[in-house]
């Protein structure tokens, strides 16, 4: 989490910085700040919450210079505010930070020993202060970089000033993503390509451990030992991810009613619609061969996987070991390296996610990621790339890249069934089949449930706490509703299975407590309805959703029930996902939250 840019050109630097971090809010909007050097001084601007404040400072006091850093920050080590909040000056230096100094305190109370004066609560200082020591020690710049980065340890993407040098501006890469822009006369860093797309297309990414000088004309990377190393450059397609709200209220509300468009744009890139089948999946991957996957992501992400897994299983008979991605990478899971692993991440840069990924590439496992962002360091690393193609996702509540996430995620298991001889061909056409029906059925949908889910989110805006149920794949469905409901609306909100409602949950139960049940009429139906007859019985409002045949045997006396088209059970999960999604976002939209930019959270989580 948290932004950083750099430009080094022949032009006023300092809206430009910002107006690259707007497209690195996503990534943290707790404060901001920029600085340049100017007439061989350095000067900074900051800013408490959001980037607006940032410009207003700018407004009242401009920043000259040709050369400059900023940040947009999600903040780690210490509080919001102004004086945390980056760049940090010490004796000339300026830095910008993405990431965690795990050491931080050692080096603290280190340099705090030595007599160094610390004006902030953050890890980064640290940063500032070390190379400022090591200039008093006579070393010079980049002698101090190095000299730095051996002795910080943890995550960072950095970006360093040296007021005694105002044409260069140094860079390090260990986790968090950084890359350098190449343009004419002028270069540039960023946290992604997205934020330097009006600047240019021509980008180099770091790789972990490195460091850069980067002047007016070019970079020089070394790797952590100091060597002179050359890392490729590519043509970069962020600019086409440069998207605005259209006519809608926020972004979230555009990204689910895209979700017809950019589903039907994904399946077309793994299934042939006119023979009804799964298009091969490459070499990255032998699913024939693989004994066993293990799956790990975070949040959202996870829960897709999670759906995966009852896809995987059943289709193609292929065990599935999964976790959250933070769990994962610590538990010593035993894994066979003739087995794969599937890394599940819109954003392509989850720390916790990416750290699964290494420890199974460590153990010989073959790596394949279901991401969104393609030039991400996740995608980068894999063996087999399969794109979700939602397109960018500014929302930081995931909607359309959760349903792109399943639709490949289905695709794959049915492909994988294929070739472990687990489905038929006609299996196959018909599960094909029922993915191609998908976008016309989504747009279906979207159309008709708007006025009844608006009325009904009223009613949930007044609610402290909310319970979701489900069972199959409803079940992660329903831990996606709440985990949607309570980080946009701040909403209390828990998904179980439903059979583990009488195990805990049911005490909870009271003419107070919404119960929404995801219930489509599957094998589950039955099963589910005793559960919400249980419910029912201890004075609790249920809502549920279905499709027309479980609302027509439905005999239960439901606050609301949601009625969808009856679909095929491999396609539920997504069109089930739209009015769980509807509702968090029109509840949200009730009680007033800043829907797209919820409070605490970030899109791209580049810490642990
Ligand atoms: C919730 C949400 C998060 C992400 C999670 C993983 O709406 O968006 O839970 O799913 O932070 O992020 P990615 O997919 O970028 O790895």
């Amino acid at each position: 989490m948290c932004g950083i840019v750099g430009i080094v050109g022949h032009q006023p630097v300092s809206e430009r910085l910002v107006d690259a971090l707007k497209r690195l809010e996503y990534r943290g909007y707790d404060s901001a700040g920029v600085a340049t050097i100017h007439d061989g001084a350095l000067d900074r601007r900051r800013a408490e919450g959001k980037l607006f404040n940032l410009e207003a400072r700018l407004k009242e006091e401009p920043l000259a210079g040709t050369i400059g850093i900023a940040h947009t920050r999600w903040a780690t080590h210490g509080a919001p505010t102004e004086r945390n909040a980056h760049p940090h000056f010490t004796d000339g230096i300026a830095v910008v930070h993405n990431g965690i100094i795990e050491n931080f305190a050692e080096v603290k109370d280190e340099l705090s020993a030595a007599g160094a004066a610390f004006q902030t609560e953050t890890d980064t200082e640290v940063v500032a202060q070390l190379l400022a020591k090591y200039r008093r020690d006579g070393m010079g710049r980049r002698e101090a970089m190095h000299a730095m980065l051996r002795r910080v340890r943890g995550a960072y993407a950095l970006a360093v000033l040296f007021e005694d040098d105002p044409s260069t501006i140094m860079a390090a890469r260990n986790g968090p993503p950084l890359a350098i822009g190449h343009g004419n006369g002028e270069m540039f860093l960023g946290s992604d390509a997205i934020a330097l797309a009006p600047f240019t297309n021509d980008i180099t990414y770091l790789n972990d451990g490195d460091w850069a000088v980067v002047g007016k004309t070019g970079a020089h990377i070394f790797d952590i030992d100091g060597n002179v190393v050359t890392r490729p450059r590519h043509v970069s397609t962020a600019a086409a991810y440069m998207v605005d709200k259209g006519n809608h209220r926020h972004f979230m509300e555009k990204e689910i009613y895209e979700q017809p468009e950019v589903i039907a744009h994904a399946l077309g890139h793994y299934v042939n619609f006119i023979q009804n089948r799964v298009t091969p999946l490459g070499d990255g991957i032998d699913f024939a061969k693989v004994p066993s996957l293990a799956i790990s992501a975070c949040g959202t992400a996870y829960l897709a996987g999670l759906i995966g897994k009852y896809w995987f299983e059943r289709y193609a008979r292929l065990p599935v070991e999964i976790d959250v991605a933070s769990e994962f990478r610590y538990r010593e899971i035993p894994l066979s390296p003739q087995s794969a692993a599937l890394f599940i991440s819109q954003s392509g840069e989850t720390a916790d996610t990416l750290a699964s990924l290494r420890y199974c590439k460590e153990h010989g496992l073959k790596i394949g990621a279901v991401v969104n962002a393609r030039e991400s360091t996740i995608a980068r690393e894999s063996d087999a790339v399969f794109p979700i193609l939602a397109g960018p996702e500014i929302g930081v509540a995931s909607t359309k890249a959760f349903t792109c996430q399943l639709a490949v995620l289905a695709a794959l298991a049915i492909g994988a069934g294929r070739a472990r001889g687990t489905v038929s061909e006609e299996e196959e056409q018909a599960l094909v089949h029922s993915l191609a029906e998908m976008p016309r059925i989504m747009g279906e949908v979207l159309n008709s449930i708007q006025p009844k889910i608006e009325h009904l989110s009223r009613e949930l805006s007044k609610c402290r706490d909310v319970l979701y149920l489900g069972r199959g794949t409803s079940f992660p469905l329903a831990m996606e509703g709440a985990l949607k409901l309570k980080e946009i609306s701040y909403i209390h909100a828990e998904g179980y299975a439903a059979g583990e409602l009488k195990h805990g949950p049911i005490a909870l139960i009271d003419e107070n407590m919404p119960v929404i049940v995801i219930a489509p009429h599957d094998r589950f139906f039955d099963k589910t309805v005793s559960n919400m007859q249980e419910v029912a019985a201890r004075g609790g409002r249920i809502i549920l959703i279905t499709d027309a045949r479980g609302a027509a045997v439905s005999t239960l006396d439901t606050m609301h029930t949601i009625v969808l088209p009856e679909v095929d059970e491999i396609i539920a999960p997504m069109i089930f996902s739209l009015p769980v999604q509807l509702l968090a976002y029109h509840t949200a939209v009730f009680m007033g939250t800043d829907v797209d930019q919820p409070r605490n959270l970030a899109k791209s989580v580049t810490v642990e």
